[in-house]
């Protein structure tokens, strides 16, 4: 099929993009794209392509934007219950920190985890699935670690693993079973980080051979009040053995080390980073690492720091951004707003914010070689927004501009003609 009148096409092709050099959209005015076998075979000017591509069956943009589907490199989408009652008790002035120490937080998502069954947790996250795809996320991360123990965290997996193959939307699954202290270890951190390393790393690499599934990433978050440095690093450096790929949230709330960590350690990604010092920004940019800013995070608990893409970009890092999407800190499954909250508080053009959201995201869940681009042999996974120019992504927010979504060739509408009036 050739899609063809696109007021704007962007390709993202390249690469990840390093540094200043973010915001290179591969821009194509009057573009169209050739799609096959659910690839990209082609793209070029609408003349360009009409021309080679006469044959071919053809689908009128009308003077759309055509990007590449979002990647969301880090969300928490599997979960029960919701967490509500802690929305209000911080609007009454608790903080995140206080009430995870009180037994709250992460813990209290845990209690509803494992009593949820696998039916009753494909159901409860499906619905948000698929408000991820309709507002243009065509691959997302997800982690487990609201089970904390090995029953559980390998639900949660399945889950999963089953919910990747019954949707379009493609999941890249992460192991964190470092997530929090479970309640039956209060006390004990030490004797839960050896629970991991000793039990749940084995048995997650067990269940992947038996469901002959890729290794999840294996993230920790290194922060006061869950994991030391020391113990992330035991986490880390276990996982790294049994040849698990790593992710870190780093320095969300206290700087701990942890960007710097998994720049040691080669990591895929570390992620947050708002309290991130010039020394660990220089060590990710000085690494393959990508630094991911999670900036519905800070948004949802009203603070006023934000990750300082910045000093990462002048530092010659690579960043991306993702919606950090969970029940306590951040429920919002919306790249467009993660891009619009990048604008105004991680000071990025719209062309960085896109770049960060496709290409970089991929290469943040080492991807990039299938998506997060529009070029020849990579996924056919695109956008259809409804404007006429790229920029009101990040200048218009609250609202979906995703008029069409296309996943590995197929297209899913979005928006049917309703009109009420
Ligand atoms: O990335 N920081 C740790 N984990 C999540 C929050 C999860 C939760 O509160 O349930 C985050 O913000
Ligand atoms: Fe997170």
């Amino acid at each position: 099929m050739l899609i063809h009148s696109a007021s704007q096409l962007l390709t993202l092709a390249g690469g990840p993009q390093r540094g200043l050099e973010l915001g290179q959209l591969g821009l194509i005015e009057d573009g169209a794209v050739v799609v096959r076998e659910g690839k990209i075979a082609a793209t070029g000017t609408t003349l360009q392509l009409q021309a080679a591509y006469s044959d071919e069956e053809s689908f009128n943009a009308e003077g759309r934007v055509i990007m590449p589907g979002f990647v969301d490199p880090h969300t928490h989408a599997l979960w029960a219950g919701n967490r509500a009652a802690e929305f209000e008790m911080r609007l009454q002035g608790k903080t995140y920190l206080e009430i995870m120490a009180a037994g709250g937080g992460i813990v209290s998502t845990v209690r509803a985890t494992r009593a949820a069954s696998l039916e009753e947790l494909k159901a409860e996250t499906l619905p948000r699935l698929r408000n991820a795809f309709v507002h243009g996320t065509t691959t997302m991360e997800a982690k487990s670690g609201y089970g904390l123990d090995t029953e559980t965290e390998l639900r949660m997996l399945e889950a999963l693993l089953e919910l990747g193959k019954e949707t379009p939307l493609d999941l890249a699954l992460t192991f964190l079973g470092a997530h929090a202290i479970p309640e039956e270890y209060k006390g004990n951190s030490q004797g839960y980080t050896d629970l991991v390393c000793a039990e749940m790393l084995p048995a997650v690499h067990a269940w992947c051979k038996q469901t002959d599934t890729t290794l999840p990433f294996v993230d920790v978050f290194c922060e006061t009040g869950a994991f030391s440095l020391a113990q992330s690093r035991q986490i880390l450096e276990t996982a790294q053995g049994l040849g698990f790929p790593l992710k870190v949230h780093a320095d969300e709330f206290d700087n701990l080390g942890g960007s710097s960590l998994a720049a040691e350690l080669g990591a895929a990604s570390a992620d947050h980073l708002v309290v991130t010092s010039l020394k660990d920004i220089a060590a990710l940019a000085a690494s393959d690492t990508v630094a991911v800013g999670l900036p519905c995070t800070p948004f949802g608990l009203a603070e006023q720091e934000y990750t300082p893409a910045k000093e990462i970009l002048e530092a010659d890092g690579l960043l991306a951004i993702a919606t950090d999407f969970n029940p306590g800190t951040a429920w919002c499954e919306n790249m467009q707003f993660a891009i619009a909250l990048a604008c105004r508080y991680m000071k990025l053009t719209p062309a960085q914010a896109i770049a960060a959201a496709t290409i970089n995201a991929a290469a943040a869940i080492q991807r990039e070689q299938q998506v997060g681009s529009l070029e020849p042999g990579k996924q056919a996974d695109l956008l259809l927004l409804d404007v006429p120019d790229y920029r009101h992504l990040g200048y218009r927010f609250g609202s979906n501009l995703v008029r069409t979504v296309m996943k590995k060739g197929q297209f899913y509408p979005v928006k049917e003609n309703y009109a009420p009036f």
